[in-house]
């Protein structure tokens, strides 16, 4: 049972994942406290989701400006607040910045979670122990965590559909960061059996909300296919260089599993759901994708239907660590969670479209 009496704190939930799951947890009858220190979003974004919600549902919503790296910032919050669970989107996720600046995303990814699970265990553990008798067992208040992680983690997979069992590996820093902060959660929630944490492995998360309102606006040159696409679409980009043309798919671009955002904000509520309902959940990972592969050039040629834009394409060489084709498996989130995605390439390249028609620049409306 949910009532808005049910608290979570949102880490990162000003971005782009971060704010389409705020928005259906308010819809969803929860009561939401983000914490977000504006490295890759705008305060805008948070204003924006209260638009979408509505002033009765925003009451509901309180909001923090803090990095999870100062300590001070969590005890704050913690201190005067008793979450119910935690939602910890808040970290950096650029592949190739993390190869250049790897002290950056150890400090960002790996730092600041480690002071949440520390802040959590202090404020969150609320062990209610009875004296183990045969009739009774100690009884605990859980602490409840779901954790943003990524297909990043199966790295090159040997096979498609990637399970969750697979053999974890990360290519570079940013993915290493994943891969030790799932090893984490393991290891935590070994130890200290009160934690119940699911870790969501994410694919390729596109699209937008579909009130135009809510989308992604990385700073920067785009290093993801569709935030790219858009930005050519509307003229802030001349090209999209199309990397890799050679592969052996069905026409020579790689395949991922791209994710409507709001399928994937809807999986992070199926997953809360779960953390409140089952006792023995320990840390368990879920693949949150379609099943479904789509290539560079398919995603394009979405694109273009949804937008009547062309999209000028350059073939160049392939992107190095790239992997030809990866798709989930979706079969333990269906089974498990009851959680499915709606949603196909086609409604993604229409939100994503109306997101960017309406918002050129972004959120913040400059160049
Ligand atoms: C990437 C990261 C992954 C991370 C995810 C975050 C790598 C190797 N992987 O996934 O770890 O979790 O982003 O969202 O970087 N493409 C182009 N032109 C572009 C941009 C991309 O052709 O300008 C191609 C890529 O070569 C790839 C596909 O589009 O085949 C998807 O790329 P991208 O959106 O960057 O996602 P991933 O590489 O799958």
């Amino acid at each position: 049972m949910v009532t808005s009496s049910q608290k979570i704190l949102v880490t990162g939930g000003a971005g782009f994942i971060g704010t389409h799951t705020v928005v259906q947890l308010l819809k969803g009858g929860f009561s939401v406290s983000i914490i977000d220190n504006f490295d890759n979003s705008v305060v805008e974004a948070v204003d924006r989701v209260r638009q979408v919600v509505g002033p009765q549902l925003s009451q509901n919503l309180e909001f923090t400006q803090g990095d999870l790296r100062n300590r001070d910032d969590l005890e704050k919050l913690f201190s005067r607040t008793t979450f119910d669970a935690v939602i910890h989107f808040a970290g950096l996720k650029a592949v190739a910045e993390s190869v250049s600046k790897p002290r950056r995303y150890f400090d960002f990814n790996l730092v600041g979670t480690i002071n949440l699970y520390q802040v959590m265990a202090k404020y969150n553990c609320r062990k209610v122990r009875t004296l183990p008798t045969f009739l009774s067992r100690p009884t605990f208040n859980f602490i409840i965590m779901v954790f943003s992680s990524s297909a990043t983690v199966y790295g090159q997979p040997e096979k498609i559909p990637c399970e969750e069992d697979f053999r974890l590996q990360a290519m570079n820093p940013y993915g290493r960061t994943k891969l030790f902060l799932e090893e984490i959660a393991r290891d935590i929630q070994k130890a200290e059996p009160e934690w119940k944490i699911i870790l969501l492995r994410y694919f390729n998360p596109v699209g937008a909300h579909e009130s135009g309102k809510l989308g992604e606006d990385p700073k920067g040159i785009p290093n993801n296919l569709m935030p790219y696409i858009q930005q050519v679409a509307v003229g802030r980009l001349p090209e999209l260089n199309v990397y890799g043309h050679d592969y052996p798919t069905r026409d020579g671009s790689a395949i991922r599993d791209y994710i409507h955002v709001m399928d994937l904000a809807d999986g992070h509520i199926a997953a809360l759901r779960k953390l409140f309902t089952t006792e023995n959940i320990g840390c368990t990972a879920y693949n949150l994708g379609t099943g479904r592969g789509t290539s560079v050039l398919e995603m394009v040629t979405a694109f273009e239907k949804a937008s009547g834009k062309k999209i000028p394409v350059k073939l160049c060489p392939r992107r190095p660590g790239d992997a030809t084709e990866v798709y989930a498996s979706t079969e333990r989130a269906e089974k498990e969670l009851g959680w499915k995605a709606k949603y196909g390439v086609d409604e993604m390249c229409r939100d994503q479209w109306n997101w960017a028609k309406n918002n050129p620049q972004g959120y913040t409306g400059k160049p």
